[in-house]
């Protein structure tokens, strides 16, 4: 069940209808008094909603605001594992932290967190990721899949595979991927993935999927100019961040079903299609040791691989990858 609170249900009646609901047809439908149905409205006025109201008339929904909350998240939302139950916080640590511990408690499968802002956003490789209020779209869901550990990587892979669907989709722009789950723009990240999970050796318990896209961002620091992006200075329009991420949600779902059910045969080749990496010169840092050569295929199992300038071929599963003419 989606969450819905009384000021969420009455946003859902306003924004159903198309012209004025009366004031006493949403008390009755919801069983409150006149004025604490005029109590939400100003809740949601404040919200940043334009709401009209006239005499004889009722409400009318005008505008809808930018803000996240969890009814419009899954307003028509038609997935049916991933945000069956979506949790919105103004404000958190991390949503990949948050969902760990959702997961510990013992919540299901597809749980989602949404939050506005990140006070310590994790990217990958122990790094931070910056997540401001009102521009970003940064979100976490809780996986439970029958696999080994060993499939981890084809799980991120088809994540990927959604956000940079979605994008495509919602955006008309062409978004690429950086192997192994940066989705770019014009050679510029837009999205990071992280995904954590906890396993034994052949069961994953669950893993944590945690998206982050620079939605509606109009600056990045001179340090990181050359090599991020957001879908607004790319679009150059504001872009709705509910749509996107139930667009997200959609087709993440699509490839997750598809790559449990044909071991990851069709995604990886759809990947192959939409990553930027394959046929270009490539430095891989792990560790002490660098690996240079040409990224020439992924493997069934996601795994980069790469042919070396002394005609080895290596696979690659993790570590910083340099890819010329990208970043
Ligand atoms: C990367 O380094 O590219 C991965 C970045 C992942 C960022 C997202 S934002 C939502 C979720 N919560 C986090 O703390 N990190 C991920």
């Amino acid at each position: 069940m989606k969450e819905n609170t009384t000021k969420n249900k009455i946003y859902l009646l306003l924004k159903q209808c198309d012209g004025y609901v009366s004031g006493e047809k949403i008390s009755e439908v919801l069983g409150i008094t006149r004025s604490a149905v005029w109590k939400y409205i100003k809740q949601l006025r404040k919200d940043g909603y334009v709401i009209e109201s006239a005499t004889r008339k009722g409400y009318h929904l005008m505008q809808s605001s930018d803000k996240l909350n969890e009814a419009e998240l899954s307003y028509s939302l038609n997935t049916k594992t991933l945000g069956n139950k979506i949790i919105f916080l103004p404000k958190t640590d991390s949503t990949n932290t948050e969902i760990k511990r959702l997961a510990v408690k013992g919540y299901a499968e597809g749980v989602t967190v949404v939050a506005e802002q990140q006070t310590g956003g994790k990217g990958r490789l122990g790094r931070m990721w910056v997540s401001p209020s009102d521009t970003g779209l940064w979100f976490s869901f809780l996986l439970k899949p029958d696999l080994s550990p060993l499939h981890i990587a084809g799980i991120t892979l088809a994540c990927g595979m959604g956000v940079c669907i979605a994008i495509r989709k919602y955006t008309s722009l062409n978004a690429f991927i950086k192997w192994p789950n940066d989705i770019i723009i014009n050679n510029k990240k837009v999205c990071g993935i992280l995904t954590e999970m906890s396993a034994e050796a052949d069961k994953i318990n669950f893993a944590v999927v945690g998206i982050g896209i620079n939605v509606n961002t109009t600056f990045f620091p001179a340090e990181i100019q050359h090599k991020a992006t957001s879908l607004f200075l790319e679009k150059g329009i504001a872009i709705d961040r509910k749509e996107l991420f139930r667009q997200v949600l959609t087709e993440v779902e699509k490839y997750l079903n598809d790559y449990s059910e044909n071991y990851g045969i069709y995604v990886i080749d759809e990947y192959k299609k939409y990553c930027a990496t394959l046929g270009r010169n490539v430095c891989v840092v792990r560790g002490n040791h660098t690996i240079q050569g040409k990224a020439v295929d992924i493997a069934e199992t996601g795994d980069l691989i790469i042919l070396t300038d002394d005609n080895q071929k290596i696979n690659i599963n993790s570590g910083e990858v340099t890819v010329q003419g990208i970043y």
